[in-house]
């Protein structure tokens, strides 16, 4: 494998720009090919079969095609969903953002209250709780399903005062349940951090699981010996969407903050 080819992430939307935004700033040196899934989502409601089989399309697509070295999924439910697939049926290393971001969280809690929101398909497989189980046993795990958060997300509308008041009203639960640590367990959800922070109190530790994940990519990349050599620019990093690319491309150029035009092409795979 060429150390200079790409690291490819996918997601099922804009969710996975909060990690390829992390991953950018600490990475410089490497190029990214970006694939969000949006026509086809969201991926929180749909079978564990469905996932899979679109997680691997696209995984496919950034293997064969573009010869990727390492993939990262990013997205929470796709990581719960398929993860350990598509281990098993590729070639290159393959990391998701579950297990980083629980292992951010444990460290994280003093009370040993931790919350999650996430997906209802990451809330179902209870991915987290697993995770978080294995690191100490006596974690309280406090689950909350948000799929209207994503579609807020995906709709552009995360400064809106509509995404303020939701997440004010969805969360005064977890509020009274005393969580000290709360997972947002769904990339889509840093974009609505400063509402979440405000809702929850700022007493409370946000783990943003995408952002955890990137020091794995960094070790994984430095212990596989596959971190490039040449320097690239994230001018060159390539955003794909199977969806509409002018919304995409407005919640890109927004979320990461770039000032050159990013390149965001159409992926007809669906
Ligand atoms: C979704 O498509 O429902 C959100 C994906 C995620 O879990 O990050």
């Amino acid at each position: 494998m060429n150390k200079n080819n790409p690291i490819g992430m996918v997601d099922s939307g804009v969710g996975g720009l909060t990690v390829i935004k992390a991953a950018q700033k600490q990475l410089p040196n490497e190029q990214f090919i970006f694939i969000g899934d949006t026509a086809r989502m969201p991926y929180g409601p749909r079978t564990t079969d469905e996932v899979i089989a679109y997680t691997l399309q696209m995984a496919n697509f950034l293997v064969n095609e573009k010869h990727i070295k390492l993939l990262v999924i990013a997205c929470n439910t796709a990581t719960a969903r398929a993860l350990s697939v598509l281990q098993d049926q590729l070639s290159i290393p393959v990391i998701g953002v579950i297990q980083p971001g629980a292992k951010a969280a444990q460290l994280a809690t003093k009370n040993k209250k931790i919350g999650v929101i996430a997906t209802q398909g990451t809330v179902t497989s209870e991915a987290y709780d697993v995770q978080l189980h294995h690191y100490n046993s006596q974690i309280t795990v406090v689950s909350q399903a948000e799929p209207e958060f994503v579609q807020t997300v995906e709709l552009n509308k995360y400064h809106s005062d509509e995404a303020r008041k939701l997440v004010n009203s969805h969360l005064t639960s977890l509020k009274a349940a005393k969580i000290d640590t709360l997972i947002l367990g769904c990339t889509h959800f840093p974009l609505l951090t400063p509402f979440i922070k405000s809702a929850i109190g700022e007493n409370v530790t946000l783990i943003d699981s995408g952002q955890e994940t990137v020091q794995v990519i960094q070790d994984c990349l430095a212990q596989s010996h596959l971190s490039t050599v040449s320097k690239h620019d994230h001018n060159d990093d390539v955003y794909y969407t199977t969806g509409d690319p002018v919304l995409f491309k407005a919640i890109a150029t927004d979320w990461l903050e770039r000032e050159k035009t990013l390149d965001v092409r159409q992926l007809k795979i669906v």
